[in-house]
């Protein structure tokens, strides 16, 4: 039976220039990471410095990793941080953000991933009369839970100033920040020079099979290293994983991201024309999320379209997801479609 993986974009397996990539490698370009000696990881963290427009970058084993050690940097025990209420630090990190960096977690609501000005000043007044300063601010673009939401250029800046005006640092979990550039169709300097850290993921979209990167002012990194050691983060020959990043942040597969924005488009237009009782969430990149009625039991649409070889995410106990990435083309689109089509007009 065909088989068309959308549960996540982290399934995407290397494109054929990784392979070949990989197969020129030889012990010249490795060496121990620890010690800063590995010459593949260093260019790679070069190029992604350059690329991201930060002073330095750094090559941590996962987003969600990334997202600890930046957070530990940024931070002292016993400060408060703001983040998104849906988003990937509070809801799937595992409460690392309080039970390792020891810090208090306030959340703000949003407009698909972009906060009102307004409530996030309520806010820091409402803890200018505790003893915890907040210190920290996240924003998470593309926002995986809100549907890929692109978080627009000019809304990170206003969000910046805010920051700024109250002492605050911005860390950006950019884990789809490529994505929400090309979306943007902008370089991606134009939504990092509005935070004062990001973190983003090669193993998305990107299609590389491990790694992401921290990136920010040289004096951050060298505390991100630190961090990242603490946590066992610091890998040897990291070299062997890191030249698939080598491929990955060329412009032309970071260009490509577009065809998975196309198909993800065709999919919520295809499900749309159904005429069926669901909420469907406009993609504005690679992430559809589409919400079912109330009473109607998640766990079997989702069984069921897996039965006939789709794949699909439930969030929860409304929303399914869906992720367009490399590896999956039009036909597959179409071939989804089909098969969506069949098992909702059948269980809804
Ligand atoms: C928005 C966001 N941030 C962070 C992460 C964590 O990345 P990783 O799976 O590499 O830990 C994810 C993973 O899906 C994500 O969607």
């Amino acid at each position: 039976m065909k088989v068309v993986d959308l549960r996540s974009d982290t399934f995407t397996k290397p494109n054929p220039e990784m392979w070949d990539m990989l197969k020129s490698l030889d012990n010249s370009r490795i060496g121990d990471d620890v010690f800063g000696e590995d010459p593949s990881v260093n260019e790679l963290e070069e190029k992604a410095a350059k690329i991201i427009g930060k002073e330095a970058a750094v090559y941590i084993t996962s987003g969600t990793q990334g997202n600890l050690v930046s957070l530990l940097a940024h931070t002292n025990r016993g400060e408060e941080i703001v983040v998104e209420e849906q988003c990937h630090i509070y809801q799937n990190e595992l409460s690392s953000a309080t039970k390792i960096a020891g810090l208090k977690v306030n959340l703000y609501s949003s407009n698909r991933g972009a906060p009102s000005i307004d409530e996030l000043q309520k806010i820091i007044e409402n803890d200018r009369e505790k003893e915890n300063p907040i210190t920290l601010l996240c924003s998470e673009n593309t926002h995986n839970y809100h549907g890929g939401a692109i978080i627009k250029s000019e809304i990170l800046r206003d969000i910046k100033q805010f920051a700024e005006k109250n002492g605050l640092k911005l860390h950006l979990d950019g884990a789809r920040v490529f994505n929400a550039a090309v979306g943007l169709g902008v370089n991606v300097t134009e939504i990092t020079k509005h935070v004062d850290s990001v973190m983003f993921c090669l193993s998305k979209g990107l299609s590389c099979p491990v790694g992401s990167l921290v990136a920010g002012p040289k004096s951050f990194i060298s505390e991100v290293r630190k961090y990242r050691k603490m946590v066992g983060g610091g890998m040897r020959q990291a070299g062997v994983i890191a030249s698939f990043g080598l491929v990955a942040l060329e412009p032309k597969w970071i260009q490509r991201l577009k065809e998975d924005h196309i198909n993800a488009k065709i999919l919520a237009e295809g499900i749309e024309s159904f005429n069926i009782p669901i909420k469907i969430l406009n993609p504005d990149t690679n992430i559809l999320i589409i919400s079912v009625p109330e009473g109607i039991r998640i766990g079997k649409v989702v069984r069921t379209l897996g039965n006939e070889g789709i794949l699909a995410f439930n969030i929860d106990k409304h929303r399914i997801r869906f992720v367009t990435h490399y590896g999956i083309n039009e036909d597959d689109i179409q071939y989804s479609i089909k098969k969506i089509g069949t098992v909702l007009k059948k269980l809804l």
